[in-house]
């Protein structure tokens, strides 16, 4: 009986799977609606993440930094289908996985010869699709102002750089007014930086996939007395080194690069991260120099050789920020795994405590007594801060007042009595740290 069953369904079957894997996979009924699904938002034209993009076929010929996505014919032989099925590394979607069977659709495709039906309706919807983000990233530019990357208190605590979309706006802390905008930056600049003698300000940012650059400026008069080039890319962070008068940089092509700054030359060259350099920071005796990667790891350099002291690996995701307190006794790390680690220097195996957010956390400061570290994140509260000697939370500040959007840059002044925030929303606030009360928020340039 049993088997007779079986039997019969193996007859049934045999010849409806035949029929289904006969029938030719539509390019524009399946596959693109596939790829929009799951593959889209990272492998867009103009967005193309390892350079790669799948929205139509001669992008997927061409294929990103590893080839081909695709060879006709061929579906078991093509990229597209081996990040899928786990073949090759990382997983495609990252994180997720596609059922075997949608799989197989894709795959029958490309077996089929990769043909593309119905190109004029598919194109005249992308088309208009993309009139639509254009309108809207319009709309979005012309009244949002632009998210604030980087904050730096001067030494004497009488100046606020704020990092935004092409210059670096100069702020009177205690009033909110802008004093000056430095220009020059070809897009968002990342990060701001006072030396440590306060005389000098550097800036970094750069023209993606093409060149980073840093800029730095007298304080004394604002001229901008130079400009250090040599990454392939976009630098997203720099610290000067106490001492000395030098700057590193990080940057998206995953070097550090440290710099002499009165030749504007590059000293050395640091390549030990697989991915992204997120973050830098200095000890304070200019002894060691720390950087976050995207590659989840933070590392410990000798700043003097450059030789590696210890990596870091406690965070499942990129680590975005480091910093070493004023002390010198402890390193902060934060990821974007939601968790912020606290390190003490010398006992690299494993962090003294761990700290959970509810969002990605970006960036770090500590107070200057180092008694405590103050966080900014995408989570809620966006701005935190713990004490460091038993790891509760530290002067409160009014969740109601803090930002609703994700804070990108924090600092603390350096008399230790306020603290600045600011995020996606382009707003700068500051709170004071006697009551944890806002004392000013603003856009910089858009004060009356
Ligand atoms: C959340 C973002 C994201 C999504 C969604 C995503 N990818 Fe990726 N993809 C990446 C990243 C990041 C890399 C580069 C990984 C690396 O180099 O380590 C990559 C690389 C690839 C590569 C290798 C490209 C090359 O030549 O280097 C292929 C092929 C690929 N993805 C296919 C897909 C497919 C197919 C989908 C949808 C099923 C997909 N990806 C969805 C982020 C994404």
């Amino acid at each position: 009986m049993r088997l007779s069953t079986l039997a019969l369904v193996a007859i049934l079957a045999i010849p409806l799977l035949v029929r289904a894997d006969d029938r030719l996979v539509s390019y524009s009924r399946e596959v693109v609606p596939f790829l929009e699904e799951h593959c889209i938002a990272c492998h867009d034209d103009g967005f193309e993440t390892s350079d790669l993009a799948l929205h139509d076929l001669p992008a997927m010929l061409k294929g990103g930094r590893r080839g081909p996505a695709i060879v006709p014919g061929k579906g078991v032989d093509s990229a597209l289908i081996q990040f899928m099925t786990g073949k090759k590394q990382p997983q495609m979607p990252p994180k997720t996985s596609i059922a075997l069977d949608q799989i197989d659709v894709i795959k029958r495709w490309i077996d089929q010869g990769a043909k593309v039906d119905d190109t004029g309706a598919l194109a005249a919807k992308r088309e208009q699709a993309r009139k639509i983000a254009a309108q809207e990233a319009a709309a979005f530019a012309s009244d949002a102002p632009p998210p604030v990357t980087g904050l730096a208190f001067s030494p004497d605590g009488k100046l606020l750089a704020v990092a935004g979309y092409k210059e670096v706006a100069i702020v009177d802390p205690a009033t909110g007014k802008t004093r000056r905008h430095l220009a020059g930056f070809p897009e968002q600049v990342t990060a701001v930086a006072f030396s440590p003698d306060g005389k000098w300000l550097a800036a970094s940012g750069g023209t993606p996939g093409r060149q980073g650059e840093v800029r730095i400026w007298s304080v004394e008069s604002w001229s901008e007395i130079g400009v250090l080039r040599g990454h392939a890319d976009t630098v997203l962070a720099l610290a000067w080194r106490p001492g000395k008068n030098q700057i590193a940089t990080a940057s998206l092509d995953k070097l550090i690069l440290v710099w002499d700054v009165d030749s504007a030359k590059v000293v050395r060259t640091i390549k030990s991260h697989a991915d992204i350099v997120n973050g830098l920071a200095y000890s304070p005796d200019g002894t060691k120099l720390a950087s976050a990667s995207s590659d989840k790891t933070a590392k410990v350099f000798n700043a003097e050789t450059g030789l590696q002291i210890a990596g870091l690996s406690t965070h499942q995701d990129a680590v975005l920020g480091v910093a070493f307190s004023p002390d010198g006794k402890h390193l902060a790390t934060a990821s974007a795994d939601r968790n912020m680690a606290l390190w003490k220097v010398g006992e690299w195996n494993n962090p003294l405590r761990g700290f959970g957010h509810t969002g990605p956390v970006y960036a770090l400061a500590w107070r200057p007594d180092s008694s405590s570290l103050w966080a900014g994140s995408g989570g809620r509260p966006s701005f935190l801060s713990y004490k460091t000697q038993d790891g509760n939370r530290a002067a409160p500040i009014d969740e109601g007042s803090m930002s609703k959007d994700w804070v990108y840059a924090v600092a603390l002044s350096p008399d230790g009595q306020s603290a600045a925030a600011g995020g996606w929303d382009g707003k700068v606030l500051i709170w004071g740290l006697k009551d944890g009360k806002k004392q000013r928020e603003f856009v910089p340039g858009k004060e009356e």
